[in-house]
Parts: C-alpha cells; sequence; structure tokens
C-alpha cells in the first residue's frame, strides 16, 4: 500500500506543500478545502504535469474527507493568512474553530495519523489540535522553526555570499514577536556564526528574521507559501522516511526548558513516532528570559481558547 498524506487547506501553503510532496514521490497526497472546485482543480493541473515532471505519486483533490482515510501524515494549513497591519494572534479567533472542524473531520478515517499544524497563530492552533484530537504530544505538532531558520539561513548566506547549504540556523520560542534567534549556536560550515560577522550585522539579521513574516506580507499583501510548503515537507519528509532528523519544532512542552503545558519551538528530533524527543541545549540567563517571555505570550492566547 502506498503512504499517504492528507493536506487540508488547498491555498497557497497546502497546494505548494502538496506539489513539492507529490514532486519528491514522498507519498500520495488527498488535498482537502472547504471550497468547491479548488482543491479538484489544482490536484487535476498538478496532475497533468506529472508526465513532464516524471513523478508517480497521485494527487487526489476533494470537498470531504473520504480521500483522507489511512493517512500516515496530516497537514493543517486551512484557515485565514495574515494581511498587512494584521498579526498572527488576530487569527485566532477564525482559525481555532476551522482547525477543530478539520481535526473531527480527519481523525476518524486516520485515527493513527501525525498532525502538523501550519495554521497561524501557530502555537495556539497546535493546542487546538492537541486538545480536539486526544492525540499524545507526540504526535500533535507545528512547523514555524524550520520556516524561521531557513529565513535566518538565508539571510546568513546572503551576507557572507555563501552557499546557502553551508549555513545552519537556530531558532527557538514562538512563532511570533518574541521567537528567541540564538546566533551563537548558528553557524557556516561549522564556524560560529560570531566569528563571522559583526554584532551590529548579526542584530540586523535577527531583526530580519522576526519580521520575516511580515516583510513579505508588506509586499504580497498575504502571507508567504513557498518557504513555509518548503518547510512543511522537510518534517513530512523526516517523518516518513523516519530520518530522526533534529529539527526546530513547535512541541507540547513537560518539562523541558522548565516549562510544562506549553508550546514552544524547541529542537527535536522527529521520526516515524514524530517528536521522538525535545533536545534541551543550556540557555544563558537572557535566552531563558526571552524563552519565558514567549511562552508567557503563547499560555495568553490558550487563554482565550474555546476548545
Ligand atoms: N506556521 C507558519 O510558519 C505559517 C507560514 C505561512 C502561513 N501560515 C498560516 O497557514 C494558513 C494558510 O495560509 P495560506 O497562505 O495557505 O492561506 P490561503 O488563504 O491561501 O489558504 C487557506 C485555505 O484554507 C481553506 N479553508 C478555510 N477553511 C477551511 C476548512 N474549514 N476546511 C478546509 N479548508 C478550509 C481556504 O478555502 C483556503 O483555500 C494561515 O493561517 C497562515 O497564517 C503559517
Amino acid at each position: 500500500m502506498k503512504t499517504k498524506v492528507t493536506v487540508v487547506g488547498a491555498g497557497n501553503v497546502g497546494a505548494t506543500a502538496a506539489q513539492r510532496i507529490v514532486e519528491k514521490e514522498l507519498a500520495d497526497v488527498a488535498l482537502i478545502d472547504i471550497v468547491q472546485g479548488v482543491p479538484q482543480g489544482k490536484s487535476l493541473d498538478m496532475m497533468e504535469s506529472a508526465p513532464v515532471e516524471k513523478f508517480d505519486s497521485k494527487v487526489i483533490g476533494s470537498n470531504a474527507y473520504d480521500a483522507t482515510a489511512g493517512s500516515e501524515v496530516v497537514v493543517i494549513t486551512a484557515g485565514l493568512p495574515r494581511k498587512p497591519g494584521m498579526s498572527r494572534d488576530d487569527l485566532v479567533a477564525t482559525n481555532e474553530g476551522i482547525v477543530a472542524d478539520v481535526v473531527r473531520k480527519v481523525m476518524p478515517g486516520s485515527p493513527n495519523a501525525i498532525l502538523i499544524v501550519v495554521s497561524n497563530p501557530l502555537d495556539a492552533m497546535c493546542e487546538v489540535a492537541r486538545r480536539v484530537s486526544g492525540l499524545p504530544r507526540e504526535r500533535v505538532f507545528g512547523m514555524a522553526g524550520v520556516l524561521d531558520s531557513a529565513r535566518m539561513r538565508w539571510f546568513i548566506a546572503e551576507a557572507l555570499d555563501v552557499s546557502v547549504e553551508n549555513t545552519h540556523a537556530f531558532v527557538l520560542g514562538g512563532h511570533g514577536d518574541t521567537m528567541v534567534p540564538l546566533p551563537r549556536f548558528s553557524t557556516v560550515a561549522g564556524i560560529p556564526l560570531p566569528q563571522l560577522l559583526s554584532a551590529e550585522k548579526i542584530e540586523a539579521i535577527v531583526k530580519r528574521t522576526r519580521d520575516g513574516g511580515a516583510e513579505i506580507v508588506n509586499l504580497l499583501k498575504t502571507s508567504a507559501w513557498y518557504a513555509p510548503a518548503s518547510a512543511v515537507v522537510e518534517m513530512v519528509d523526516a517523518v516518513l522516511r523516519d530520518k530522526k532528523k533534529i529539527l526546530p519544532c513547535a512541541a507540547y512542552l513537560q518539562g523541558e526548558y522548565g516549562m510544562r503545558d506549553v508550546y514552544l519551538g524547541v529542537p527535536v528530533k522527529l521520526g516515524a513516532r514524530g517528536v521522538e524527543q525535545v533536545i534541551e541545549i543550556e540557555l544563558t540567563p537572557e535566552e531563558k528570559t526571552a524563552l519565558q517571555k514567549s511562552a508567557d505570550a503563547v499560555r495568553e492566547l490558550f487563554g482565550i481558547l474555546k476548545v
């Protein structure tokens, strides 16, 4: 039997993620949306590219959930994206209802799936998916850190005029204004960033990373999708191929980093069982304070959830 991934939300992020999954032949994809015709039309268009792109994975678009049954991974991108001037948190009320509805509909056909949440505000939507699904924390986590660190890696590569492949960047915390990029754990070919760039240049990169989402929203009047789709597909790949890859993900903490009952961006080991381990690193007092602030902001949103 072929591996199946469901992507809910056939908008910018969802459709691009579906496209990348089938083009890489990672799995067949069920692409679901509430808008009639959109998942069907985008899927048909993608399949008509298959002979040229040379992939045999299938993408099936639908408004119903029958096609999703037996999925190993479910990626949730359904919901509204940001408009200029909006913070991710402004989306909480609308997207909470959407994510809860999606989880209720997808779970009966795929009770053992791993849920990867993309919808914003990310950390709060992970909590909605966890509460509604009743799944253990290993199986419900969110995509943000891979995107945030990819953005930081691009800014580092651009500043030093080196290959993106040589860069490694480290970002902790919530997916929002309290994100905590960590330059001392960011490297180029193993060399710590502070040995390569001035403090001012690093600070500019950190700020641009933190504001990376808003920079795109201001240009496009909607949120980014190419890099977000790449990021979530890297996570899907790590799970499906049991890669045990260390990636920054929004994970539900149970005592790690001195925090409990909160989703926060931390390095985790991603494999077939989902979050197989939360990797703890020693933080400076300033970094601890920044992470605590991030957790406080996430908890504030948990407080207004209705599920
Ligand atoms: N975590 C991240 O780093 C990150 C990055 C980018 C975008 N996002 C978030 O991802 C979400 C999607 O962004 P986008 O740019 O693809 O938006 P989009 O508007 O292009 O697509 C969203 C899709 O969800 C669909 N949808 C709405 N309600 C639904 C429901 N109940 N069931 C099924 N489908 C439903 C819409 O019809 C639409 O096609 C937004 O919340 C955005 O903020 C998160």
